[in-house]
This record gives structure tokens, sequence and C-alpha cells, in this order.
């Protein structure tokens, strides 16, 4: 079994004059949470010193945001709530001041998160049975948004240069066929970290609309860019007929780790596109403690946020440099945004003989069960030897497996002890 002691003497510094603590660990276990306590329900108890597949953080929220909530809580009537119309005002003007995103407040709707946008814009502009095309690898989720929505998955694989995702254009034309009514794009990308560049958003763009095809982006993880990377907002992009042709999702849920709060919008510059999601009886029914949060975070978060995105950088760093020096059986190159960091296994999959007894437990199976791919054997081989739950690439579409995606928004204890664990499990191979 690995040593379940961290490093600490190797661990770098949190940044000097850091207001927030993000260095010590917050115990979530016992808190119904599906990154730690679904995840030990799952593997059993004991079984992790580390959950980090979910896509959210381990960090407690940011002060103001705890504040706004106990001052609410001392109301202690939870009736129908008539939204305030500072709600979508402190979302417009967030977005403007940072990101100098103009949404006209008729062009918006309000949401309870991404998942549920997504799937009222897939009924507004794919009829049941069409296909919906993603960017693969792609996050996990859409695919069962697509599946709410009564579509087809058509995927469109990426490729790899010098270990970078790209678009291939020329794919992505070959995939659209007459039945092709949206696209889901996200950046920056979960699970591979792009931040896509204003040329090549305008190039996916340009084609979609000479093909016909609505475009649905879905910028949640906008906020962790790592420096030397950029933000592009869809709608920020120059060809007007592009941006006409998209809607916008989002949510504080990602930065501000709000995500059970169940809040999140929408936004298009283009009106009979909002209007027809409206029309599939759409809900934006948000709860009272989303909309406190979130005005919250959006009115006094912004410190704390700047500090928890150079946090998440260093987490990167120390990540790729870690596994470069100490287990290079998992390659990993720094993601250009987002928390989440896109692990190459082949080599330990290859190690551990995993596509081989991948193949094996799929023909045990019954005809048309889902296979057993080679990640996820590499899952049960981290928890077992390393206590430590992360993502098999295989959930991403068809171009994932080889990969794991790791949750990398912890503190940096929790971190290097994961990598610790994962370090010395693969040295006792
Ligand atoms: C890219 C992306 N979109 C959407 C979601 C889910 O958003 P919500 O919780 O607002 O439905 C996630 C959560 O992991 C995500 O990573």
């Amino acid at each position: 079994m690995a040593a379940l002691a961290s490093t600490p003497g190797a661990l770098p510094a949190a940044g000097a004059g850091q207001k927030f603590d993000f260095d010590t660990p917050y115990n979530r276990v016992g808190t119904n949470s599906i990154k730690w306590d679904a995840q030990l329900r799952n593997f059993g108890a004991g079984s992790l010193v580390a959950g980090m597949g979910i896509s959210d953080t381990d960090f407690r929220t940011a002060p103001v945001i705890t504040e706004a909530l106990n001052q609410r809580l001392k109301h202690e009537n939870w009736g129908y709530l008539d939204m305030p119309r500072s709600f979508p005002e402190t979302i417009i003007s967030w977005n403007k001041r940072r990101y100098g995103i103009e949404i006209h407040p008729d062009r918006m709707l309000l949401s309870t998160g991404v998942h549920p946008s997504i799937i009222s814009a897939l009924r507004a502009f794919s009829p049941r049975g069409s296909k919906v095309l993603m960017l693969t690898p792609a996050y996990d989720g859409f695919f069962g948004d697509i599946t709410a929505a009564g579509c087809v998955a058509e995927q469109c694989p990426m490729k790899l240069v010098d270990n970078r995702y790209q678009i291939d254009l020329e794919e992505l034309d070959r995939h659209i066929s007459a039945d092709t009514k949206s696209l889901i794009l996200c950046n920056p990308s979960n699970p591979t970290g792009n931040v896509w560049t204003a040329a090549e958003l305008t190039a996916v763009g340009e084609l979609c609309t000479r093909r016909g095809v609505v475009v649905l982006v879905d910028e949640i993880h906008c906020d962790f860019v790592t420096p030397g990377h950029k933000y592009t907002p869809y709608c920020l992009l120059p060809n007007r007929e592009v941006v006409m042709n998209s809607v916008t999702f989002k949510s504080a849920s990602k930065a501000f780790s709000l995500s059970a709060l169940k809040c999140g919008w929408m936004y298009s510059d283009n009106a009979s596109y909002i209007a027809r999601i409206a029309a599939t009886g759409h809900s934006g029914d948000i709860n009272t403690l989303g909309v406190v949060a979130t005005q919250a975070a959006y009115t006094g978060g912004e410190p704390w946020l700047a500090e928890l995105v150079a946090y998440i950088d260093g987490n990167h760093d120390f990540t790729e440099k870690y596994l470069r020096e100490k287990a290079p059986l998992i390659r990993y190159t720094k993601a250009q945004g987002t928390y989440l960091a896109w692990l190459d296994v082949n080599p330990l999959i290859a190690k551990l003989g995993a596509a081989e007894k991948a193949a094996a437990a799929t023909r045990q199976k019954p005809a048309g069960a889902r296979p057993v791919t080679a990640s996820m054997l590499v899952q049960d081989f981290l928890v077992k030897q390393a206590k430590v739950q992360i993502n098999p690439g295989s959930a991403y579409g068809f171009v994932g497996e080889g990969r794991m995606r790791m949750n990398l928004a912890t503190s940096r204890k929790t971190l290097a002890l994961a990598l610790d664990n994962i370090a010395g499990a693969i040295a006792r191979l």
C-alpha cells in the first residue's frame, strides 16, 4: 500500500500576500458530495484519500457568499421568490465589467444550470432523432443532455498535434449531414483544457453558419484561463453572422463552487433564438439561495476569484512537474484553461496490460452491454493502489480512451498526497 503521507517539504508556498486560504484542506466527507461521498459509496469506506473526479472545487466558497447566505438564513421563510430585477442586472454587469460582453436583458434566460439550458436549446433547434455534433473528447454531461433531448450524439474527433488538440475543419464538415442542427462547443474545453482562439472559434462558426448548424457555446469554465491564454467570448467574435447563429451558456457555479445551488443563464444576440428556446417551456425558476449566492459572488467575489485562479494555475504547474519527474507513465501537458488535467495514461495502460484485460472483461459481458475500457481499469487500479479517484477518459467520447481526467481544484496538500500515492502505486508495479 502506498505511504499515505504527503510531501509538505516539496510544496511550493502559497502566493505572497495571499488573503484567502486555499491551502488548508477542507473536509467534504459526510456532506453527500458526489466528488467524495459518492465515490466512497461506490468503492467502499476508507477507499480514498482524494476524490478528484466530478468537476467542482474542494474549497470553501468566497467569504462574501457565505456572509450573504447567512444573512438570508436569518429570515426563516422560503416561500415563492419574486425574482429581483437586480439579479439579471448583476449578471449583465459582471459580464460587461469582466469580459466586455453586452448582454441584452431581453435576450437572456435564467436557468437552474447549464444542463437544463442546453437541453432546452436542443429542444428548440434539434428535432428528436436528429444529430447533435460535438468535438471530442467532449464533456460527458453533453452526452446526457443530447439523450435527454431525444437526439443522437455525433462525435467529431479532434486531432492531436504535439499533444494539443486541434479542430479539424474538414473532419467537422464531413460530420455535418442534413439532420445535424446544432453543435455543442465548450470554451475553455472540458476535458481537454483548450482555450479556443478567436480565429479557431470563427472558423468553426463560419462553417456551422454556412451549413445551417446552430452553435451552442458552453463557457462555464471561462474564469479559469492560465497565463498566456485568453478567453474569447463567442458573442464578441467579429463576424456578426457567426454571433447571430449562437447561444452562450454560463453560470457562477464553477468559479465559486455553487453547483448544487442550481443557478445559470443563457444569452444570445439573436432575439429569435432566445424566443425559440423560451417557447420550449424552458424554466428559469431558480431557488432563492442560488440567487443570493450568485449575486454576492458577482458583487464582491472578484478578489477571491483572482486568488483562486492563480492557485489553480499553480496546481497545474505542480502536477505537470510532478508527473514529469516522478511518474512518467502518466504524461501531462499543462491545460490552457479549466481546473482539469487531461492525462495521457497510455504508457500506464501498456504497463498494466489494461487494454487486453478490458477486452477480456468485455467478452464476459452479455451482448450489447457497456464495454469495459482500459481507462476504467486504470481508474480501478488508482483507487485500489493509490486511494485516488479520477475519471476514465472513455466517458468523454471514443477518442477519450487512453486518457484520464483529474480535477486539480483542491488544496495543494491533497493534490500532493494524491500524486505521491499515484507515483508510489506505479513504482510498485
Ligand atoms: C463544461 C460543463 N458544462 C456544464 C456543466 C454542468 O453545469 P450545471 O451544473 O450548471 O448544469 C459542467 C459541470 O461539470 C461542465 O464542466
